[in-house]
């Protein structure tokens, strides 16, 4: 056993002592800790200052309740771990505000966010402590689920790991129209899913060389920032808004009792029909939409697991009579595809490295070094090839794209990939091809950034940079 396994199960079996936890108990969790309701993100209202949207978020040194009496120290935005929910039409505008109170330099990211290089919230914004950010653009795009996070340079993993995110959800008039499930909190429920190493109940960021390579993985479960809470659910249709907000871990997530559900939104859209499954696999930093329905499961308990590492992540409890009923609509939106034929480049992206230095096409990260240029409005096919053994991701800044090819079949391509996505999943050794417009903003200075979002990776230098030009 490694120390840090050892002295997180040394501390647990404390605090068993303390509260007087047993195994096999159902309100205690697997690591004997017992079980707390789902914490359910607050909705962060805007204040309207002549026609913008503000958004005030305070970046914070907190301590957080994960082990019922344990002070755990985090980090955290206006709240003590994670943040709050951004609730945004589609075509406001909006002054989101970060105020970095911590000793140390942060950048903001809005992840999905279409927006103007100046307003990305890369290591080109840093927030000096002491110093508020805004990032102000008008939101044009569908309704999706996004969410912000930190963008440091080199800090990027740790920052999260300490509990910098949070939720962004785009409504629009197409998706308020949808009969889905609405009521926040009740029966749209946001899922920001992680696992963490503790040390003595506090947060354990040490990745060694090899947790660097394979990714750091935690040994406890978390979900908006309990370990394996429980939920109550009226007998009805839920909507979960899933976000894998791991720093590096891949999700195959499902019920306990393999019921099926359907996948209805990918990263940066609605589906164009519900994707049917039983199983649904995300790396880090995309998310996914899905609607189960427990109409027939009054009291009944199961479990949203994750079946990779056999782990709870949270207990659906469905213990309320439906006071509404929704209905999931055959058809939810309508995407624009671009056609192969009408790409003007295809630009190749290698992802390699080895122990310590991770490479995108033979380069590390640099921060004064631009990668790619990029005409506005091209349409471009992007080739990723992940030459290593260990799995990656790829993720773009500021738009969507969408995937064509799976190692070189455009059979290979699940159905509940063909949506907008902004980050793609890319096992050991595979190949994907995906299909791009950069729309609206350019900048001659100011880059965006293409990167795998494992953040291990990411930090260790398999990150990039492309500007926009008119
Ligand atoms: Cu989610 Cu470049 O980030
Ligand atoms: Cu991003
Ligand atoms: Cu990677």
């Amino acid at each position: 056993m490694k120390r840090r396994e050892f002295l997180a199960l040394s501390s647990v079996a404390a605090l068993c002592i303390v509260t007087g936890c047993g195994g096999g108990n159902s309100s205690v969790s697997s690591a004997g800790i017992k079980l707390k309701p789902l914490p359910i993100p607050e909705l962060l209202t805007p204040t309207d200052k002549l026609g913008v949207k503000h958004y005030d978020l305070t970046v914070q040194e907190a301590t957080h309740d994960f082990f019922n009496g344990i002070a755990t120290h985090t980090f955290a935005i206006n709240s003590t771990y994670l943040g709050p929910t951004l609730l945004i039409q589609n075509g406001d505008t909006v002054s989101i505000n970060y105020k970095n109170t911590l000793n140390e330099e942060i950048s903001m990211h809005g992840h999905g966010m279409h927006l103007p290089p100046s307003m990305d919230g890369t290591a080109h914004q840093p927030i000096v402590p002491g110093e508020t950010w805004s990032a102000t653009y008008t939101v044009n795009q569908k309704a999706c689920t996004n969410w912000y996070h930190p963008h440091t340079m080199n800090k990027t993993a740790e920052h999260v790991y300490k509990g910098l995110a949070g939720l962004i959800i785009i409504e629009d008039s197409e998706s308020q129209k949808l009969d889905l499930p609405k009521r926040y909190g009740i029966d749209d429920i946001p899922l920001v899913l992680q696992d963490r190493n503790f040390n003595n109940g506090q947060i354990d960021y040490d990745p060694s060389m090899m947790d660097i390579m394979h990714g750091y993985k935690g040994n406890t479960f978390i979900a908006n920032g309990a370990i394996e809470p429980t939920l109550d659910v009226e007998n009805k249709e839920i909507r979960f808004r899933i976000l894998n907000g791991s720093n590096s871990s891949i999700y195959e997530l499902g019920f306990s009792d393999g019921r099926t559900f359907k996948q209805i939104a990918t990263d940066n859209a609605f589906l164009e029909a519900p994707v049917e499954m039983t199983k649904l696999i995300l790396s880090p930093a995309e998310r996914a939409e899905i609607v189960v329905d427990f109409s027939t499961s009054l009291n009944q308990k199961i479990v949203f697991k994750e079946f990779r590492e056999n782990k709870t992540f949270v207990t659906v409890n469905v213990s309320k009579s439906a006071t509404v009923t929704t209905m999931l609509p055959n058809s939810l939106t309508k995407l624009t595809k671009l056609a192969p034929s009408t790409a003007v480049r295809t630009r190749s992206f290698v992802l390699s490295g080895m122990m310590g230095s991770f490479e995108i096409n033979g380069k590390s990260m640099d921060i004064n070094h631009i990668d790619e240029n990029v005409p506005l409005n091209d349409v471009e096919i992007w080739e990723i090839t992940n030459d290593m053994m260990v799995d990656h991701n790829f993720h773009i800044h500021a738009t969507h794209f969408m995937i064509i090819e799976r190692n070189g079949g455009t059979a290979n391509v699940a159905p509940n990939e063909k949506g907008y996505k902004d980050v793609v999943y890319i096992p050991a050794n595979e190949s994907v091809k995906f299909i791009v417009k950069m729309e609206d903003y350019s900048d001659n200075t100011v880059p965006y950034m293409y990167h795998c979002h494992f953040l291990e990776h990411e930090d260790a230098g398999m990150m990039g940079q492309f500007i926009v030009t008119a």
